[in-house]
């Protein structure tokens, strides 16, 4: 028998409420598996950010789930009463989001924020993820308010936030766009490590194949709405079949994406 996927979304159709004709997210069917690095890319607008959201319940509330479901182990997620998702969000998933400014509270040090809702966290512990996720100085760091840290270190600070849990998936929403590309890259790099070294699955949203060619297993392609493609890293990007991810790869990293996928596979054969 088939192993059970640790997340299954399957047939998911998301729309507005006042507007259920509107299919933002339309048929969307994947899975990611323990320990599994998927990435999700697509062009503005495709769906990326509510399919996140809808499996860590996070969906706006003018918006809903209007057909599919959402599996956890094989346990429908929607169906859930609030209590047990909640448990079910606070143990086995994380989110790091887009903006770290708009998850982090403002008026708290990092450490307090770190350890927040964690059962049996000690000291130790939240210096000891301070460094895992690089940080130079966490005895600082933990009495720091947000805004005394840069741009990359708040970044970091919310991935501390996320893996103290040592959650089972770790959801990640374009977590650096906006940094740039070299930090960008190490920040994905530090998640992709820590997830590895945590036997956590990740699940994450990019616009830049190079990314996804270093970083990711699997490779799932939205656009308007649908999965238009999906794949093993290295097979969508060699052979891309959809005119969108043929278009995505001509543009931007195209060329650094495909030279390492290429030698990837050359070392494989020596
Ligand atoms: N609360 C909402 N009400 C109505 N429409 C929404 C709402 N949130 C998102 N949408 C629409 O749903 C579609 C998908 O949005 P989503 O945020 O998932 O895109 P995305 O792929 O994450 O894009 P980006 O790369 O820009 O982050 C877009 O057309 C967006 O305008
Ligand atoms: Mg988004």
């Amino acid at each position: 028998m088939e192993k059970t996927p640790l997340l299954s979304v399957r047939n998911l159709v998301i729309g507005p409420k006042r507007n259920p004709d509107l299919r933002l997210v339309d048929d969307v069917s994947f899975t990611v598996d323990s320990g599994e690095r998927v990435a999700i890319v697509g062009e503005s607008g495709s769906g990326k950010s509510l399919t996140c959201f809808s499996v860590m319940g996070l969906l706006d509330p003018t918006l809903q789930v209007m057909g599919g479901d959402i599996r956890w182990e094989g346990d429908s997620v929607l169906g859930m009463s609030g209590a047990q998702h909640r448990r079910l969000l606070r143990t086995e998933m994380s989110m790091v989001y887009q903006e770290p400014l708009t998850a982090l509270n403002p008026l708290m040090p990092i450490g307090r924020q770190i350890r927040e809702g964690v059962p049996r966290v000690r000291d130790a512990d939240v210096i000891r993820i301070l460094e895992q996720v690089g940080m130079r100085d966490p005895a600082r760091v933990v009495r720091a308010m947000p805004h005394e840290l840069s741009g990359g270190m708040r970044q970091r600070a919310m991935i501390a936030m996320a893996m103290i849990r040592k959650p089972r998936l770790l959801i990640a929403d374009e977590p650096t766009t906006a940094l740039d590309v070299t930090i960008e890259y190490q920040v994905l790099k530090l998640m992709y490590d820590l997830t590895h070294e945590m036997d956590t699955a990740l699940l994450f949203v990019t616009h830049d194949l190079g990314v996804v060619a270093r970083l990711a297993d699997r490779v799932i392609v939205m656009y308007r709405g649908e999965i238009v493609e999906e794949g093993e890293t290295a097979a969508v990007l060699q052979t891309p079949e959809h005119p969108y991810t043929k278009r995505l790869l001509a543009a931007s990293s195209v060329a650094t994406a495909r030279t390492l996928v290429l030698t990837e596979d050359e070392e494989g054969e020596r």
